[in-house]
């Protein structure tokens, strides 16, 4: 069943989403203290994909779209779709990591922000609104509620802290598939959209950007950078609707979402 394009879940279907979001956070929780000053993205890739293959799951992301990795790292002034590589992260690097699995065929999405060294306090301020802007945004997720609704729950709350909602990337839906309707918006207006229903499955991931909101794409055709250069960060979560208000599949089992480093 669907409403406006949108796949309505079987209450069966939470517990596979429970699962393949419950991985995907432990891989999460466990890369943590591999980040440090020194340490290469490419290696934390392998480690996640090891991970993935320990657990007798499946990456998302290698060969989706000719991409050829388990995790998108993205550093500093890095928007989204980083791809892991060799250069070594530095004393202040703030990093997003996201991965996406596959268990029993359904798809657990999730990201979160870390630092590699001393978090500087401009980053830290960055990253603490982002992942607040999460929030606002899951807030908003019951039966009734609208899309619009979510989105401007999270524009508000990021532009009332002087920083930028990113326009050009959004959520989406997604269970059986990686990305589904709708495109969850990051902004928008109370009331638009379609109707939040229960059994909808979708991820929220807003990514803010420090300075302007303008992004573009580098020649790989994957790295999402700000235009103006300033610090981005992202957060993300796979949420199912339920009769009353929401599930976050993706919960940190060790209770690591935010902060994931020492404070
Ligand atoms: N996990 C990303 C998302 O949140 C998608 C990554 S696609 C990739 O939707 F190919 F870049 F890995
Ligand atoms: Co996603
Ligand atoms: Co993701």
């Amino acid at each position: 069943m669907t409403r406006d394009g949108i796949r309505i879940h079987d209450p069966a279907d939470f517990a596979g989403m429970h699962a393949a979001g419950k991985l995907a956070a432990e891989i999460l929780d466990e890369i943590a203290p591999q980040v440090f000053p020194g340490q290469s993205t490419a290696e934390l890739d392998r480690l996640i994909e090891a991970h993935v293959t320990r657990a007798g799951a499946t990456s998302a992301t290698i060969g989706y779209k000719g991409y050829k990795h388990a995790s998108c790292i993205s550093v500093n002034h890095v928007v989204c779709h980083g791809i892991p590589g060799d250069k070594k992260l530095k004393d202040g690097d703030i990093l997003n990591i996201d991965v996406t699995v596959i268990v029993d065929g359904w798809f657990g999405d999730s990201s979160r922000m870390y630092v590699a060294g001393k978090l500087p306090r401009k980053a830290e301020r960055l990253i603490q609104i982002t992942h607040d802007a999460l929030m606002v945004g899951i807030e908003a997720v019951k039966p009734g509620n609208t899309f619009g609704d979510i989105g401007h729950a999270i524009q508000t709350f990021v532009e009332g802290h002087r920083m930028s909602v990113v326009r050009d990337f959004c959520g989406h839906g997604l269970g059986r598939v990686f990305h589904a309707p709708p495109n969850v918006l990051h902004y928008g207006r109370p009331g638009t959209a379609s109707v939040l229903e229960e059994g909808m499955f979708f991820t929220i991931e807003p990514m803010v950007n420090l300075g302007r909101p303008e992004t573009k794409v580098l020649a790989d055709d994957w790295t999402a950078v700000t235009r103006d250069k300033s610090l981005s960060a992202q957060f993300e979560h796979s949420i199912g609707v339920t009769a009353n208000g929401f599930e976050i599949f993706t919960l940190s089992p060790a209770g690591k979402f935010h902060p994931t480093y020492e404070t």
